[in-house]
């Protein structure tokens, strides 16, 4: 073995005791269950708890990721914001299926959340960039407030003994249905 994977595997996994994920606790709506964690996440002093990781895909398939704040969540979806230019903008326009995956590691919980990316207004693309810390008081017509409309979720609760519990939701029109992740989980 290396160094550097002995290293590794030497390295603290999650503080104990971890949460627990109970079948009886799952709500109806994923929003619910969301929201819940994200509050834990911020309760706890997770820091930047509301970083994730996008993925866009390139047209020859590539997945490319990067990190994106979500910036609020309501009817029309997840929201983020970025320059419309950008490389993940291109390839939103292009294809608009996107995933983030929030990781917060005090807790040891994941959420992967799946669905079209829609453009919200230029009113609200602007009032969101008239709020950035670098606004110089002029508008930006390449800033672009998008909301991630979900039709699919992943909720992962680590375990210590790594029989990490998984459930996903999907959307079925306008309802969700949720069920157990049985495949490997690591
Ligand atoms: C903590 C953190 C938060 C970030 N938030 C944003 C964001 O909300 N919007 C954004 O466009 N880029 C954000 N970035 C920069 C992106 O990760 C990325 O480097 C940049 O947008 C260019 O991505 P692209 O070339 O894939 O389009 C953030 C980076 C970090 C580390």
């Amino acid at each position: 073995m290396s160094e550097l994977e002995s290293l590794l595997r030497r390295l603290p996994a999650f503080p104990e005791p971890l949460p627990v994920l109970r079948d009886e606790d799952l709500p109806d709506s994923p929003h619910e269950l969301f929201l819940d964690w994200l509050h834990a996440a911020i309760d706890n002093g997770s820091r930047q708890p509301h970083a994730m990781t996008m993925l866009t895909s390139r047209p020859d398939g590539t997945p490319v990721g990067r990190t994106l704040i979500l910036k609020d969540i309501d009817d029309a979806g997840y929201h983020f914001s970025t320059h419309r230019s950008s490389r993940k903008g291109i390839e939103i326009a292009a294809n608009p299926r996107v995933s983030f995956v929030f990781f917060w590691r005090e807790s040891g919980r994941q959420v992967r959340v799946t669905g079209d990316a829609i453009a919200l207004s230029e009113e609200v693309s602007q009032l969101d960039w008239s709020g950035r810390p670098s606004y110089a008081g002029e508008p930006n017509p390449d800033w672009q407030r998008y909301a991630l409309r979900p039709d699919e979720f992943e909720f992962m609760q680590a375990r210590l003994d790594r029989n990490h519990t998984r459930i996903e939701y999907r959307r079925d029109g306008g309802a969700w249905t949720h069920a157990r992740v049985t495949t490997p989980a690591g």
